[in-house]
């Protein structure tokens, strides 16, 4: 079938179905939702069977869905509709929920429903996290149901039986800011916890630190021992710091906040758009510089929260070293570098035959943290290039530090999806493991040209080969795990999803830790890698990736720092990039024509 997705932006769902609707055999192009006449023009070049609408923020025009059949997904249960599903879901706290896709028609979620797919919620899920989850492996399931039962040229599904409303049923308006306001004085931890997870990527809870608004995010409950330390603290007060986040006392414990958007209406004016994400020791450092810092060690109770642990487990002889770094969204600042490089030089005193990098429970990693660099312009005798040359060395030398670890089998076990850098933090690992939902983007073009480092001119071709290092850098499109292990980018993808994947990943450590011939292997590795640093040491790759970064960075062509601005800021797209828009494409020609009825 050839299948339009239309979307408001080329996220991690319309990813998701885009690697596997091709996999399958399909023909899809994408169009991001634009303008109406946008639209009209793509499905007029593209003519597709049907249009497939992972992610809209408006209704598509009715000359559209008139003329040929669109199927939107909704992160509802049937009868469910409004543009806060998932929010309004989490607030009630539903255990159950579901995925709903259904025919576009007059008004917004009520055509009549192809498919939908129910799930459990996770208890303490933030929104994002359900989002990346369930909803997406739910919305794969849904809409692979609903195109079996597409027929060509027809306008109804085919039957499989009437389908009952589970939701409330009726029109739930965006969930305004009066109903996610905190109370300090009376909502316990749990209802602030709930609270901030049901506003989680977007839009935050509104409320004020020292006095300042800003849009909290982030948050974890704080141990007994941390509540223990500030009982006698006032509900609402700000009494530690740790890592990014800020210790919150509520009237039955305390919890920790790891990052805000300053809501000072300034950023707002200036940009056209709302105001950075940012760690929220680093937006008030000066408040936070008076807080004691109740530092954790990197070995300790899984209920103790940082963004960095590390446990072990397994025989002597045979020892598994796992360390997480669940950095917020994958984003990794140099602050958060430097953390994760002391961590992995402390690492190697262990004696462990295996080192598992767990990344976060969200991402792997995302790369440098296009936010905090951001931030940089604003500050005196600092700039956005120096910040980026800052965050690239600062990540480098993480990266370094996998690459150089020939003691032992280095293994990266992606729990989520990584993109540019992340992906190629993970590939400096000997192994790397995902599970069948992750989604890779194992290039930089897409952020402004970005040549990139994390030593990938090294790293990739000693995976894929030249070639096809070439081809997966130009086409910079999304790998689905399945995928990425047929081209050689992972090693193994394991079936369950993202709730049975850390037990999956532990287990084949263990067994790897445990193979008889690991010292082979480790002295093989070890040869190896000298072998490649007397060919070419791995300072001259890093030389030569960071000629190119700097010009990214100072040269004449200002496009990474447009992406950037652009990314951070999340302006609306102009338009389609060329890569994912296929029917735009010079050399297109669609061979027959659509069975969609065609536009005038
Ligand atoms: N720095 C800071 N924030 C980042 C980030 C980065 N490198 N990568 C992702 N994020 C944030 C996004 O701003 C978003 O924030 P939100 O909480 O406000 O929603 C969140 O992480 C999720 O990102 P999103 O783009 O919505 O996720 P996705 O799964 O749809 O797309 C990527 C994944 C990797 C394709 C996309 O996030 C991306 O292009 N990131 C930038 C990668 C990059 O160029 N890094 C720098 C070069 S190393």
């Amino acid at each position: 079938m050839r299948v339009l997705l239309l979307t408001h932006s080329f996220n991690s769902l319309s990813q998701r179905l885009f690697g596997l609707l091709r996999a399958q055999g399909h023909e899809v192009s994408v169009e991001l939702d634009i303008a109406d006449a946008v639209t009209e023009e793509a499905v007029a070049l593209f003519r597709p069977d049907l249009v497939l609408a992972p992610f809209l923020k408006r209704r598509i025009p009715a000359s559209v869905w008139s003329r040929t059949v669109c199927l939107v997904v909704h992160p509802g249960v049937p009868g469910d509709q409004g543009p806060s599903a998932l929010d309004w879901m989490l607030m009630r706290g539903d255990a159950h929920w579901g995925v709903t896709v259904l025919q576009a028609v007059q008004d917004y979620d009520a055509g009549e429903v192809w498919a939908w797919e129910p799930f459990d919620v996770r208890p303490g899920a933030t929104k994002s996290s359900v989002y990346r989850r369930e909803v997406t492996q739910a919305a794969v399931v849904a809409v692979l149901r609903a195109l079996q039962r597409f027929v060509p040229g027809q306008w109804q599904p085919a039957p499989e039986g009437a389908v009952v409303a589970h939701g409330p049923g009726r029109w739930l308006p965006l969930m305004p800011q009066a109903e996610r306001r905190i109370d300090w004085q009376h909502d316990d931890t749990a209802t602030v916890l709930r609270k901030i997870a049901a506003a989680d990527g977007f839009p935050g809870v509104l409320d004020a630190f020292w006095g300042q608004p800003c849009r909290l995010f982030d948050a974890h409950a704080a141990s007994g021992a941390v509540l223990a330390r500030c009982a006698v603290a006032a509900p609402g007060a700000l009494v530690a710091r740790r890592g990014p986040a800020l210790l919150r006392r509520t009237v039955d414990g305390a919890l920790w906040i790891g990052h805000v958007r300053p809501d000072d209406g300034q950023a707002a004016r200036a940009d056209g758009a709302s105001a950075l994400k940012l760690a929220a020791t680093r937006v008030f450092a000066a408040q936070a510089a008076a807080l004691p810092a109740w530092e954790v060690p990197l070995m300790r109770d899984d209920y103790e929260w940082d963004e960095l642990r590390y446990h072990e487990f397994g025989p002597e002889g045979a020892r598994v070293g796992w360390l997480d770094f669940d950095f917020h969204n994958g984003a990794m600042s140099e602050r958060q570098c430097q953390r994760l490089c002391d961590a992995l030089r402390w690492v190697r005193s262990r004696s462990t035959q295996v080192l598992v990098l767990a990344g976060g429970a969200e991402f792997f990693s995302n790369g440098i943290h296009l936010h905090d660099i951001e931030a940089a312009q604003r500050i005196d005798g600092d700039s956005a290039a120096d910040a980026s040359w800052r965050a690239i060395n600062a990540i480098d030398d993480v990266a370094l530090e996998i690459l150089t670890l020939t003691d032992r089998i280095t293994v990266a076990a992606l729990q989520g999806n990584a993109g540019a850098g992340g992906c190629f933090l993970a590939l400096a690992a000997d192994e790397v493991w995902a599970h069948e939902g992750v989604v890779l983007n194992p290039h930089y073009k897409n952020m402004g040209n970005l040549y990139g480092s994390e030593y990938w001119t090294y790293s990739l071709p000693r995976r894929i080969g030249e070639a096809a290092s070439r081809a997966v850098m130009q086409q910079r499109l999304p790998l689905v795990a399945p995928l990425a292990v047929q081209r050689g980018l992972l090693d193994a993808c394991f079936a369950g999803g993202a709730d049975a994947f850390v037990a999956q990943a532990r287990a084949r450590a263990l067994a790897l830790a445990a193979v008889p011939d690991l010292p082979q292997r480790l002295q093989q590795k070890a040869r190896r890698r000298a072998a490649d640093e007397a060919r070419k040491p791995l300072a001259r790759y890093r030389e030569e990736e960071l000629q190119r970064m700097q010009r990214n960075f100072y040269g004449f062509d200002p496009s990474y720092h447009v992406a950037r601005h652009h990314f951070v800021y999340r302006k609306p797209h102009a338009w389609t990039p060329r890569h994912l828009a296929l029917h735009r494409a010079l050399d297109f020609h669609p061979l027959e024509p659509g069975l969609g009825a065609e536009l005038t």
